[in-house]
């Protein structure tokens, strides 16, 4: 790889120096994209919220160890948008006025994403679509997860769980859903639908939580607490964040014991939550794998070539190369081995003072 970058610094050298025969390679308005020295290049880094602990955790973290390896003078520009869209849109800016070879994006909105994407394209940057998709036809690399069967995870492990605790009939389920400007939150969704419509169980009532916060899913919770009370067999609650919010207002509502809720993320809470026997699922993803997946191929980039994935994403009304990861159900059945075997979370993560019992109890050591 070094070799390659030294060669397509040459290039852009000799182009530079000669004007002749450089035409193919440098698209109109392509100067940012021309002056880059793929040995020292800056690769911008856009994350969504900091609520959810997975960003600043693992995303992040595992991104920029990534690039450092492979691309030891390169430099990660980064910035998180605490859910908010504009100022994701100005994060962009600045850092495509600092001169950013590649922009990945994991975008707060995926609709007004686009005019990100357009205005990195028009000067020359391409962009990676990162966790989730960007209804832009310009994206060069998509990397997520398969996020229908996650929401199918979900719903199956709480609709198990409930025919397994003989849910009363006339009883039902809350569905928590994530934000409405997310794609993958209606993948969820509709995976999660596809489950428990034929389920048996009712759906008694649904919320898009705004910016995927919880505690707006507590007060929504809360509020549906007065309407169902023991009516609430089960929680569908699409990532953690929202599990949190729901089991705390399920608590402070006095629902005893806390209904199955499910969640997403396998955050450190999550997984205590789980020990403890207050959260009945979660869904782990490979996100440091994700992470180095989009490193390799925003340094691809950076080196004149072109990412492959192994399927397509139709997005904007075209294709992007895509590589999708395979999420997998966690219950305190497998929590052991696909959380903290797999080093994931390190046992003193997990086992702190308040669960050391938990630990003990389930050979977490
Ligand atoms: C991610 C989830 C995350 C949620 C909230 C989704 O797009 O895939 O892992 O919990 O956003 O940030």
């Amino acid at each position: 790889m070094k070799a390659k970058r030294a060669g397509s610094l040459l290039a852009v050298v000799v182009c530079a120096l000669t004007l002749v025969g450089c035409s193919n390679a440098v698209s109109p308005g392509d100067t940012t994209h021309a002056a880059v020295d793929p040995a020292h290049a800056t690769i911008g880094l856009l994350l969504p919220d900091s609520t959810n602990t997975r960003y600043e955790s693992a995303d992040r973290p595992a991104f920029e160890a990534r690039i450092h390896a492979k691309c030891p003078g390169c430099t990660v520009a980064y910035q998180n948008a605490s859910a908010d869209a504009a100022r994701q849109q100005q994060q962009a800016e600045s850092m495509l006025a600092q001169g950013v070879a590649v922009l990945v994006l994991d975008a707060v909105d995926g609709q007004s994403a686009a005019s990100i994407v357009n205005e990195a394209t028009s000067k020359g940057v391409p962009v990676i679509a990162y966790d989730r998709i960007i209804n832009s036809p310009d994206l060069s690399f998509f990397v997520s997860a398969d996020n229908s069967e996650v929401g199918v995870l979900q719903a199956q492990a709480l609709v198990d769980r409930l025919r397994e605790l003989h849910a009363p009939a006339g009883s039902g389920i809350l569905m928590v859903n994530g934000s409405p400007t997310d794609n993958n939150a209606r993948l969820y969704k509709q995976g999660a639908h596809s489950v428990i419509d034929k389920s048996g169980y009712k759906v008694l009532a649904e919320y898009d939580t705004p910016d995927w916060a919880g505690s707006e899913a507590q007060s929504w919770v809360a509020g549906q607490i007065t309407q169902f009370g023991s009516k609430i067999a089960g929680v569908y609650a699409a990532n953690d964040g929202l599990a949190q919010g729901a089991i705390e207002a399920l608590q402070a509502g006095g629902i005893q014991p806390v209904p199955p809720t499910t969640g997403q993320d396998a955050e450190i809470a999550a997984v205590q939550r789980i020990l403890a026997g207050t959260q009945y699922m979660t869904v782990y993803k490979p996100i440091r794998k994700q992470a180095a997946i989009a490193a390799d191929a925003a340094l691809t980039i950076v080196d004149g070539g072109t990412p492959t994935g192994t399927s397509v994403t139709k997005a904007g009304g075209k294709s992007v190369p895509t590589v999708t990861l395979t999420p997998v159900s966690v219950t305190l059945k497998n929590v052991k081995r696909v959380v903290i075997d797999s080093g994931f979370h390190t046992v003193a993560q997990i086992c702190t003072p308040a669960y050391a019992s938990y630990c003990k109890e389930y050979g977490i050591t």
